[in-house]
């Protein structure tokens, strides 16, 4: 058998203070000017992706830190209309932590919120499409309802088609993003849309924290829909500790 090997030397580690900037050079996106797709989820220890509906219950501190830095690195934010509807999403905020390293990165002060939806059945009043720093993208079909288009239009918003269908094609979303510029992109799921992203092939990464909590019960995945032929393989790229919490990171090979 091939010598196993411990992810982290967890005693070395706790003496080690993360500051803001060195987390956010450790999650760099990589270099280049091809989109890379980084997924950021938590799950229990047996699987669930929520509790009651809701992902919080699951996370810590710390892991609402990460979520900050990887959303402070990205230049858009992807995530399904179920999560906006029931995590009552808000725009992002610009923050003075992330100016220096936004500017220089020939990024805007916050990213721009992707919401992907079919129906558009979505409050156009609320602050996510009336107050953004940059206007709020909706992600959707070609066959989309024109009054629900409209209502997003008139409120702020601004539409790609991105699949002749009344759906979002997962590789033609990405795609579409790039073209305006979004490369470096974050999907914080919902697990609806985030298997749709694995099954198509275009996650490059996954930001999985693992919550040390069982719940038990019948909560989604952290991906769901149709499996995969042959599933898809990721290797490590960084593994961190904190209150019993694994902040990992997996590069699809
Ligand atoms: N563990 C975590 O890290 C995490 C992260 C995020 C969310 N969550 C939890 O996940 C739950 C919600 O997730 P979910 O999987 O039910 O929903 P979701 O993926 O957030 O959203 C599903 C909705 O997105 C739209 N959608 C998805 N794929 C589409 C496509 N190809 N084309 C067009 N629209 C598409 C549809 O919106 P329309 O119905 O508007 O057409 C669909 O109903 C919540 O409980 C939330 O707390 C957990």
């Amino acid at each position: 058998m091939r010598q196993l090997f411990p992810v982290t030397d967890m005693t070395a580690a706790a003496d080690r203070e993360w500051s803001l900037d060195a987390l956010a050079d450790a999650y760099a996106y990589p270099e280049g000017d091809d989109p890379w797709l980084r997924a950021n989820m938590v799950s229990s220890l047996d699987g669930a992706g929520q509790h009651g509906g809701r992902s919080q219950p699951l996370s810590s501190e710390t892991d609402m830190r990460i979520f900050g830095i990887l959303r402070g690195l990205a230049d858009v934010v992807v995530v399904g209309a179920e999560t906006v509807r029931l995590e009552g999403y808000r725009p992002a905020r610009a923050r003075e932590a992330f100016a220096a390293r936004r500017a220089a990165a020939g990024q805007g002060p916050a990213p721009v919120i992707a919401v992907v939806s079919a129906s558009l059945n979505l409050d156009f009043s609320l602050p996510l499409f009336t107050e953004p720093l940059v206007p709020t993208l909706i992600l959707t079909g070609a066959v989309a309802p024109p009054d629900r288009i409209e209502a997003a239009r008139a409120a702020g918003a601004v539409v790609l088609i991105a699949g002749d269908g009344p759906g979002v094609e997962p590789a033609r979303a990405v795609a579409a993003l790039a073209e305006r510029g979004l490369r470096r992109q974050l999907t914080e799921g919902g697990p609806r849309l985030l298997g749709q992203f694995v099954a198509a092939e275009v996650l490059d990464e996954l930001c999985l924290t693992v919550s040390p909590t069982m719940t038990a019960g019948d909560a989604q995945r952290i991906a769901g829909g149709p499996s995969v032929a042959v599933p898809t393989r990721f290797q490590v790229a960084s593994v961190m500790e904190q209150d019993g919490f694994l902040f990992t990171r997996y590069r699809r090979i």
